[in-house]
């Protein structure tokens, strides 16, 4: 195998700043679309993010369309149903305004308006044939009300595949928005839950890209074009994710204490941004691949905070923390340093701590958030049991594009071991 030896890093461009979302209606008059739409969720209708967006567009004279059949936690039809919605539109531009939902579905709405195929041909291999996206999308402009998924930063759109009770995406640095408006604002109504399970996703995004595999360990693509989003760990992306860290470690508590907190909630949403620019080139891993089934498996948890989605579900966020610590004392032989130096972030005291017990350090850090955030006390708490470990490492098991970014290979008797450890917290 010939090794890589480059990296590249894609992202949004980025306008942060309370009150920002305003200017919308003024980007869209300036590069003159005439039919624009709008991605909403439904739940935030007369809540500010989407009450300022409507107002900023017809101060500016801009027609549009608001599309708001959004899925909290997409599935393949709920996509099918925004894709055949855009075609029939053939719009000249996209505005999403709501969390990762939202934002992931205007971007797979926008791929397959430009470019139609059958739905699995850009999916990710194996679930998808993994096509790369052929050429320019029209221009997607991404506003934020979570803190969150990092999506108007980065290439990738996740839903639920039904038959195959997992999760899967598509991924591909064409896919990214062309302008993230991120506002502080926007954040001022999200449920505290929910600012706890998307600041722990932020969390998962800024560790596990920062203990993912090296970029130069991976095959070399054929040609620029075969080359990943998620590339594995690099020294661009590691500046991004630790300071996401930091944001993250100083004010998620502060954000899920009290919503009126400013700062805090500035704060988070910067690190969301950040560490989506740091995990969108450099890639998540085992606790994001093995989320994907602990989400597609639900039976009946039906999460505080979440009332609007009107379904059974494990919040992404939730999904993924419940595995961390589990999947962080597992992976720490192969990179110590990296983990300590997560967990002295987090607060841990490292001066004196050994490398044999750097995963230790960090999930025992990772468990006390967890507890003081209010989360659920292991998979066992959302509805799983040592009986379901076999479907969930099946679910694990085809998601490449962020399984084999871990440190660590993870054998499918790995998985279960991962999964039992995951069980219980604390
Ligand atoms: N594209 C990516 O890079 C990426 C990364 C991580 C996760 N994801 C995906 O994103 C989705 C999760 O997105 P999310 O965590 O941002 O949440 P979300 O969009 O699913 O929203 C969560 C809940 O909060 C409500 N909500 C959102 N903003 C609100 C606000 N400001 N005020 C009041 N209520 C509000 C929603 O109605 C919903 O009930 C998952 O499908 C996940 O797999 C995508």
């Amino acid at each position: 195998m010939q090794h890589e030896y480059a990296f590249e890093m894609a992202a949004s461009a980025i306008r942060f700043g309370l009150g920002a979302t305003r200017e919308v209606g003024a980007d869209m008059a300036e590069l003159g679309f005439r039919n624009v739409v709008v991605f909403i969720d439904p739940a935030l209708r007369n809540l500010y993010p989407v009450v300022a967006t409507l107002e900023s567009l017809e101060a500016n004279k801009v027609p549009y369309t608001v599309f708001d059949r959004i899925s909290v936690e997409p599935t393949e039809q709920s996509m099918q149903d925004a894709i055949q919605f855009a075609t029939a539109g053939a719009f000249d531009a996209f505005i999403a305004v709501g969390g990762g939902s939202t934002i992931d579905t205007a971007k797979a709405a926008n791929l397959y308006m430009c470019y139609p195929t059958d739905f699995l041909d850009y999916v990710n291999a194996p679930i998808g044939k993994g096509i790369p996206v052929p050429g320019a999308l029209k221009p997607l402009f991404a506003i934020p009300t979570t803190a969150g998924t990092g999506s108007e930063t980065t290439g990738v759109s996740i839903f639920d595949y039904k038959p195959l009770h997992a999760k899967t995406g598509i991924a591909h640095r064409r896919l990214k928005p062309t302008l993230g408006i991120v506002d502080p604002e926007n954040t001022r109504t999200m449920p505290r839950e929910v600012a706890a399970s998307s600041g722990l996703d932020v969390l998962c995004h800024a560790i596990e890209s920062f203990t993912a595999i090296p970029f130069s360990e991976r095959a070399r693509p054929e040609k620029p074009i075969l080359r990943p989003s998620y590339q594995g760990s690099n020294p661009i992306s590691d500046l991004w994710s630790l300071e996401g860290l930091r944001l993250t470690a100083k004010y998620i508590r502060r954000a899920f204490a009290d919503p009126s907190d400013d700062e805090a909630r500035a704060s988070m949403m910067l690190a969301s941004s950040y560490a989506g620019i740091g995990f969108g080139n450099a890639g998540v891993h085992l606790p994001h691949g093995m989320s994907y089934p602990v989400a597609g498996l639900v039976r009946s948890f039906m999460p505080a905070g979440y009332e609007s989605a009107g379904h059974a579900m494990v919040p992404h966020g939730i999904s993924v923390i419940l595995n961390a610590p589990a999947v962080f004392r597992f992976t720490a032989s192969a990179c110590p340093e990296r983990h300590l130096e997560a967990a002295a972030i987090l607060g841990a005291n490292v001066s004196n701590a050994n490398k044999e017990d750097a995963g230790k350090i960090l999930s025992d850090e990772l468990i006390r958030l967890m507890y003081d955030l209010q989360m659920p006390n292991g998979l066992a708490a959302v509805g799983y049991s040592s009986s379901d470990i076999p479907a969930l490492v099946q679910g694990t098991l085809p998601q490449h594009r962020v399984t084999k970014l871990s440190p660590r290979p993870a054998t499918a008797e790995d998985l279960a071991t991962l999964f039992e450890g995951a069980m219980k917290a604390w």
